[in-house]
């Protein structure tokens, strides 16, 4: 079924100026960038967004990197969206990752991991109502 999903290029790939080479690997794999914004978070922001991790060991890391730089959120639209996003975005660590997806490219570490997809399609809604207004998706 056609899908949206929240997708984020993280502040390791806006400081190599590699977006681009990211959008044509998301695109590659069929998925249509339907909103897209530059942002630098907040503190807040990030906390927010990865309120699902607060509890884990690499929080308080992971928000300092979220704020380290500027950002580029992206709603992805395309056939099961969710799933291929995950796929070509590659495992969570870089030294996990399968050949040819983002993170084994691009990825410096677990954390540095150059992307974030939505895990799951409820998830996907969450996230993009917490970063979009729906004016600013245009399908
Ligand atoms: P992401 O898919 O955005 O979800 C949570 C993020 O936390 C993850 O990518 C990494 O950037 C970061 N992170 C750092 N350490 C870990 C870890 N041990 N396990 C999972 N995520 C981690």
């Amino acid at each position: 079924a056609t899908e949206r999903t929240l997708s984020i290029i993280k502040p390791d790939a806006t400081e190599r100026n590699i977006t681009g080479k990211i959008i044509s690997k998301l695109e590659d794999a069929g998925l249509r960038v339907i909103a897209q914004k530059r942002v630098w978070w907040k503190k807040k922001d990030a906390k927010d967004f990865y309120e699902v991790h607060k509890d884990r060991p690499f929080f308080k890391d992971l928000v300092s990197y979220m704020t380290s730089g500027p950002i580029v959120i992206q709603v992805l639209e395309g056939e099961d969206a969710v799933a291929t996003n995950r796929k070509v975005m590659g495992a969570t660590s870089p030294v996990d990752a399968e050949e040819g997806t983002i993170r084994k490219e691009f990825g410096v570490n677990i954390e540095r991991n150059s992307v974030h997809g939505s895990d799951s399609v409820e998830n996907a809604k969450k996230e993009i109502d917490m970063c979009f207004a729906k004016k600013e998706i245009v399908g």
